[in-house]
Formats: structure tokens, C-alpha cells, sequence
């Protein structure tokens, strides 16, 4: 959905007031392709090129300050330049960064996230997520000694070769699994599988034809990049259990759900995975993730030679830990409760806005994130959000960015600390007007 789709600028009021942005982006297409460094910031006609951020606020080129509810795709937990981990992350770029030698931080860090994390006996730090999914799978290939990796429809790990299948190919006819289909040209041709999210039938075809090959199934709590499709009560443990039955290993990928409680999702879902990636908001804002699980599976990381060496030369960089550890210690169950609270008043204030303009509307979302689908039917399923409308969102959402609020173009969004109430409400009134804004604008052209 992201950066196609249909997008209705004009009228909006955005390529009035991003002038420089548009500029911008005209530049950068001559060095960089497409303008970007990532392209899940392109956006037709053009993103908005920032200028900086502080606490809930992001500030373009042109000058105009937004309502951040992009939060680096959920990875700012406490809003831009969180101050505890600014001056931490300052204080350590004082003291050399990367320093080519093991720090103490990292075992502080180890041990807050073996505290919270019960799965976790030992771990290990990467620079990305994609780095963090792709040495858990590849522990759970050398613990099996099997090659395949299972993962879901729409779901997304990461940049890396082995997972970039079916992020956002037609949806899989219920029941089934499938070999992966390419998400990008120039992929090896890997063995990865992938099955319907929410779906054990599909999960269990999957083992029943290649359970002897399956290393592991790898799964996010909610589809973070389609509709943020929640799993269904139990099918992590249901997944988990077909898994174990046939000697494959459970990888649970947390890095965008653990900010959901201090403990992320397996807290909800009660379950425990046998590997599990954290990325996003552990780093404060820099590059930091982990993976880790139960010690006799990370023994494969362990020795003076061992079976699989992790290697990376910003690896645990010491800013990244120490603006983390700060903002990792105020993400506290206080901290949690309020946010997630705010969460829910923003999503019931969502559904009343479309309500009260006769709009049949979609909210999904847990704790501090949402999705606005605009749909009368629930979308519990990667299809059902493949098949949902957009245009009318695209409409709402470029009205939404021209009344200075950030949102992303598939309609998911999510709160930091930053923000208060006060906030949240600020931004169901700037809702409400792009509603009826694009309602007006829908109504005239027919
Ligand atoms: C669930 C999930 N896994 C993995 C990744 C990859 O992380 P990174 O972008 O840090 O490489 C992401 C990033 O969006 C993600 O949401």
C-alpha cells in the first residue's frame, strides 16, 4: 500500500506548503534512487524531506512542525531526542563510541533484557532487525541442522534475503502453503515457505509436507507492515506446539511489538518462543537490536571458535546502549500503562470520528499503535487487508499531513511518551476535519 497506490495531493493543501520538500526530493533523485535511503519513506507525490525532531514534534524543510505519530516507524519510544538518552548517547560518543572492545554496557543492557524477557537466557546484540532475524535463523538452522524457514503472508523481518518472500504478494488461498515468491529481483533462490497468518491449517500443511526440512517459524505477534493483523488468542502457541512436534524451533520477532508492554507481546499472548528478535525502540533512537533465547540454543554463538560466529564492526555500538539503557529504564510499567491508555482513547476517538460522519471505519492496533482502515469489515486477516479500500484514507491522510500531523500512508501510527492527552486530542480534531474535508471532496467529484 505504502507509495502507490492512489494519492490525491491536489486540493489537500500539502504542495502548497511543502514547496522545499519537493525541491528536495527533485535533487535527491539525481544520486539516490528514488530520492531515498528506504524505501518505505516514498510516497507519491513526494515525502516530506525532514529537518529535525524534538520530543512529539518533527519539523520539515519548509519549516512546517508536525504531530509525529510516524515515530521512526514505531522505533521512538519516547519521541525525538529523548534528553536522558541524548546526553547518555553524548556523554559515551565523549568517551570513544566504538570502542573494538567488549563493554560493560552491553552486559547491563544483557541483563535488563534477561530481566524482562524471561526467554531470553543469553543473548547477543545486532546493529538492525535484519541482522538480529538473520542470525536467529541461522542459529535455528545449525541447531537443526535443517535448512527451511517457515514465515507468514505480509509479514515482515527485514531486508535480508531469506525473508523478503510474500510481503505484499496476493493473498494465499486459506488452508495453504506455498514457496516463497520473491519480494525483490536479484534474491537467492532460498527455501523459505510461507504460510496464511492466523491460519493453523496452513501451518500444519506446511509441517505435514515439510516438517523433517522446517528449521524454524518465524512470526511477528500483529503483521506490523499489513493492517497490523493481530494473532489471533493461542495461534502463537498453536505455531509453537505444530512447530516443536516436528523438532523445529519457534522464533518470535519482537522488534516492532515490544513496545507494547515492557515485556512485548509474548506477555499478552503468553507465550514463550524459543529464540526472540528485539530491535526499534531498545536503541533510544540509534541503531541497536538483539536476538537471544534459551542458553543451550545460543551455545552456538559460544566458544573461542564457535559454530556460528557473529561478526559486525558497530555491533553493540556503545552510544546505541547507553541512549538505550535510558530509555529502556523510563519504558517502565507506569510508563506503559499510560501509553496504552492514551492508545485506547485514540482509537475509540478514531472509530467515533468516521461514526459520526457516516464512514464505515477499521481501527486495529494494540497498546500505543493503530491502523485506520477505512472498511466495514473487520480486517483479521492479511487478505481482508489486502482487500480493503484505500483512497479514501490516501485522501484523509495527505489532508492529515497538510494539517501538520505525521502519518503514515498505510495508516498505522503510533504514540510515544512525548505526548500527552492534549495531543491525542489535537490530532481527532485534525481527523475530523480531513474527514469531512475528503468526504466533501469525494462528494463533489461524483
Ligand atoms: C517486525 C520487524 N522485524 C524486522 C524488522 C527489520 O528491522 P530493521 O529495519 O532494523 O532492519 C522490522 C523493521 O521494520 C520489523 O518491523
Amino acid at each position: 500500500m505504502s507509495g502507490s497506490g492512489h494519492v490525491q495531493a491536489s486540493g489537500s493543501g500539502y504542495e502548497a506548503r511543502t514547496r522545499l520538500s519537493e525541491g528536495a526530493f527533485s535533487a535527491a533523485r539525481r544520486s539516490l534512487p528514488t530520492g531515498v535511503s528506504r524505501q518505505t519513506l516514498v510516497y507519491r507525490p513526494y515525502p516530506l524531506f525532514a529537518e529535525r525532531g524534538q520530543a512529539q514534534y518533527l519539523w520539515d524543510v519548509d519549516g512546517n512542525r508536525y504531530l509525529d505519530l510516524v515515530n521512526n516507524y514505531t522505533s521512538l519510544i519516547h519521541g525525538h531526542a529523548y534528553p536522558p538518552s541524548v546526553e547518555a548517547a553524548v556523554a559515551q560518543l565523549h568517551a570513544g563510541g566504538a570502542l573494538g572492545a567488549p563493554t560493560r554496557l552491553e552486559l547491563e543492557f544483557a541483563e535488563l533484557l534477561r530481566h524482562r524477557f524471561p526467554v531470553v537466557e543469553r543473548l547477543r546484540f545486532a546493529l538492525s532487525g535484519t541482522e538480529a532475524v538473520m542470525y536467529a535463523l541461522r542459529v535455528a538452522r545449525a541447531h537443526t541442522g535443517r535448512q527451511r524457514v517457515l514465515k507468514f503472508e505480509g509479514g515482515f523481518h527485514g531486508g535480508h534475503d531469506e525473508v523478503q518472500y510474500n510481503i505484499a504478494h496476493p493473498p494465499m488461498a486459506a488452508g495453504t502453503f506455498r514457496a516463497g515468491e520473491p519480494n525483490s529481483a536479484g534474491l537467492l533462490d532460498l527455501p523459505t515457505l510461507v504460510a496464511v497468518y492466523n491460519d493453523v491449517e496452513s501451518v500444519e500443511a506446511a509441517f505435514a509436507a515439510h516438517g523433517e526440512e522446517i528449521a524454524a517459524v518465524i512470526a511477528e505477534p500483529f503483521l506490523g507492515n499489513a493492517g497490523l493483523v493481530a494473532a489471533a488468542p493461542d495461534f502463537l502457541n498453536r505455531v509453537k506446539e505444530i512447530a516443536h512436534a516436528h523438532g523445529a524451533l519457534f522464533v518470535l520477532d519482537e522488534i516492532q511489538s515490544m513496545r507494547l508492554t515492557e515485556g512485548g507481546a509474548q506477555r499478552i499472548h503468553q507465550v514463550t518462543p524459543d529464540i526472540v528478535t528485539l530491535g526499534k525502540i531498545m536503541g533510544g533512537g540509534l541503531p541497536l537490536a538483539a536476538f537471544g533465547g534459551a542458553s543451550h540454543l545460543m551455545d552456538a554463538l559460544d566458544g573461542f571458535a564457535p559454530e556460528v560466529p557473529q561478526t559486525g564492526t558497530f555491533n553493540a555500538f556503545s552510544a546505541s546502549l547507553a541512549a538505550g539503557l535510558a530509555t529502556m529504564q523510563a519504558f517502565d510499567r507506569d510508563a506503559v500503562a499510560r501509553l496504552n491508555r492514551e492508545g485506547e482513547r485514540l482509537r475509540a476517538g478514531v472509530r467515533r470520528v468516521f461514526r459520526d460522519r457516516d464512514i464505515p471505519v477499521t481501527v486495529n492496533g494494540q497498546g500505543s499503535m493503530f491502523n485506520v482502515i477505512v472498511s466495514d469489515a473487520p480486517v483479521t486477516t492479511y487478505r481482508e487487508w489486502r482487500q480493503a479500500p484505500t483512497e479514501l484514507w490516501s485522501a484523509v491522510r495527505m489532508r492529515l499531513l497538510a494539517a501538520g500531523m505525521y502519518i503514515t500512508a498505510r495508516g498505522t501510527g503510533c504514540l510515544s511518551t512525548a505526548m500527552s492527552g492534549y495531543d491525542v486530542d489535537t490530532f481527532l480534531e485534525a481527523l475530523a476535519d480531513a474527514v469531512a474535508g475528503a468526504k466533501r471532496d469525494k462528494e463533489s467529484a461524483r
